[in-house]
């Protein structure tokens, strides 16, 4: 017996390949008529492979027993509609904790050390006329780092290789962690040089980088989002930018992707990343795997790799 899926965006080539393979799939991002087709396949459509879920889909979707989201973040599925309805929700983690940490480090150095910049200078021929201005390091700085999960981690392992102090803040202090943990934001903002956050997303975290965090930053200090556009208040922090009030930003996620706000475009103390943390052949590969992984141990009756709900 074929078992229906919905692929609900465009998957790497290799994962699209795999779920073909075994499955009958649905592409919902292809369809002409995307309520037409959920319609059609609300008798027999057992799992989803992607994210993008509300609970009007699963509503919709009474077969519907899976769905396996391609990322580690679920914040775009309703796992407590999942929950009830007893659709199980899988994601992606651990596979993409080396591409997210190694990008993050790369974003602070890309910040600190004005290397988009510098290679604009080189390029447009003006190295000539005088050298370019002198710039920071991370060696000496204090990190703090806003969520210390599984890549979260990876970061502060790869800050300490920089020489930097590494602070964290989150719902709970980690026993085994060898890194001085802050109860709040607030106090860990100001005693750091770096904010890094690398928090889920969802209502639980939203704005959790408050106007009040970021003034505690300060002018000297640097904000680095590689969570979510929502963790932070994105109006403040532009403006602050703008006005010096808060040092710089290195911005790999925001608000409304892939809308950013134009007023960043011209800061000189801002380094903008479009939203590509896991974004390698690699990871993404790994990633794609874990889809179909999560996917074929749910349908051979075994247990999940990487459950949410
Ligand atoms: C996205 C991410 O999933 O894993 C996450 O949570 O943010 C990314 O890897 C990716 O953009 C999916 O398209």
């Amino acid at each position: 017996m074929p078992i229906d899926i919905l692929q609900t965006h465009k998957l790497l080539a290799t994962c699209e390949q795999a779920l073909a393979e075994r499955y009958t799939v649905h592409k919902l991002h292809e369809a002409a008529d995307k309520d037409a087709l959920i319609a059609d396949l609300a008798p027999r459509l057992r799992g989803i492979a992607g994210g993008q879920v509300d609970a009007g889909h699963m509503d919709r979707l009474p077969k519907l027993e899976i769905i396996a989201n391609f990322g580690v973040g679920y914040d775009t599925i309703d796992t407590k509609a999942a929950r009830a309805r007893n659709i199980r929700v899988t994601n992606t983690p651990n596979v993409l904790n080396d591409a997210m940490a190694e990008i993050t480090i790369g974003l602070m150095i890309a910040l600190a050390r004005r290397i988009p910049q510098a290679d604009q200078f080189v390029r447009q021929g003006r190295w000539p006329a005088g050298n370019f201005p002198l710039q920071s390091e991370l060696n000496g700085k204090t990190i703090g780092i806003l969520g210390l999960g599984r890549i979260g981690k990876e970061v502060a392992a790869r800050a300490q290789a920089m020489r930097m102090r590494v602070v964290y803040h989150g719902r709970n202090r980690q026993p085994y962690e060898p890194y001085v943990y802050y109860s709040s934001l607030v106090d860990m903002a100001r005693d750091s040089d770096w904010l890094v956050a690398i928090a889920p997303g969802g209502r639980e975290t939203e704005r959790i980088v408050s106007r009040e965090v970021l003034e505690a930053l300060g002018p000297e200090g640097c904000f680095v989002n590689m969570g979510r556009g929502t963790l932070v208040d994105e109006a403040a922090m532009v403006e602050m930018l703008q006005s010096g009030k808060l040092g710089g930003a290195a911005l790999d996620v925001f608000e409304n992707e892939p809308r950013v706000p134009e007023a960043l475009f011209g800061l000189d103390n801002v380094v903008l990343s479009p939203h590509q943390g896991s974004a390698t052949h690699q990871t993404r590969n790994k990633m794609g795997a874990l889809v179909v992984a999560n996917l074929e141990a749910h349908f051979a009756g075994e247990p999940l790799l990487s459950a949410v709900v």
